[in-house]
């Protein structure tokens, strides 16, 4: 059975303060869920965070990492110093940073291996824009980001990958996929991943849905077999949604 989880991604929101308060009441209120629960958080909070949280079910992601393993790379943040915070997981191949920080195939595939060589999990998101979308090529762009970026990995190293179906169209937009979209794209992941490293991995490997997913849609998304979960956004920042989302899974 693979894992089920609601993944959270704060994005630059937050200052320390507000980040470490907004952890504490997820503390308090996450207790038992029945799904893996992660937060992504901004650098800064990720070591305060991570040790608060310390005893909690709820686990640590950062938004990113650096593609570099270390060295006078001013401002960067690598995926040892990561770790090194207690986080367990790392959200890359988000489409904001694709788009705002042209991260290509290339430099994502440095990060997720330095990420894994440093015992991070990533959630590696891929997703394809609105025109995309209308052109009906959502498929070869999403199969292209796979190729692009995580399947040089051997089965064994894929294992430890959670993919994020991040349609960027409905990212932030309040333009959810339908059920029946993210249904019909997680599949086809599916089968990209049976293709290339059989059946089982196909199986075991935790595909999330992102894009305007909210206490009110999530249900109806999570019914869905082949969305096992969510990576959320803009509901992430308030606790009483995302708690609500986690109980929906
Ligand atoms: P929203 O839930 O705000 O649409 O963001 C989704 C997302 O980008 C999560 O990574």
């Amino acid at each position: 059975m693979r894992t089920k989880m609601v993944a959270g991604n704060w994005k630059m929101n937050k200052n320390l303060q507000e980040g470490v308060a907004l952890a504490k009441e997820l503390k308090e209120i996450v207790k038992a869920p029945k799904c893996e629960v992660v937060i992504g958080t901004p650098f800064i909070h990720l070591a305060t965070v991570a040790e608060l949280l310390k005893g909690s079910p709820i686990k640590v992601a950062a938004e990113n990492c650096a593609d570099k393993e270390k060295g006078a790379f001013t401002g960067e943040v690598s995926a040892e110093m990561v770790k090194s915070t207690g986080a367990e997981y790392c959200i890359l191949g988000h489409s904001e940073r694709r788009a705002y920080y042209h991260e290509d195939y290339a430099i994502l595939k440095e990060k997720v291996l330095l990420a894994l060589a440093n015992g991070l999990k990533p959630i590696f998101c891929i997703g394809e824009v609105k025109e995309e979308r209308e052109a009906g090529r959502q498929n070869e762009v999403v199969k292209a980001q796979l190729e692009g970026s995580v399947f040089n990995l051997s089965a064994e190293e894929f294992c430890n990958i959670t993919l994020a179906y991040e349609p960027v169209w409905a990212i932030g937009t309040g333009l959810t996929a339908t059920p029946a979209q993210a249904q019909e794209m997680h599949a086809y992941i599916r089968s990209l991943l049976a293709e290339k490293y059989g059946k089982e991995v196909a199986e075991d490997t935790t595909i999330l849905y992102g894009g305007s997913c909210n206490e009110k849609n999530a249900a109806e998304l999570f019914a869905n077999p082949d969305v096992d979960g969510g990576l959320i956004g803009g509901a992430s920042l308030v606790a009483e949604k995302f708690k609500a989302i986690i109980d929906a899974r």
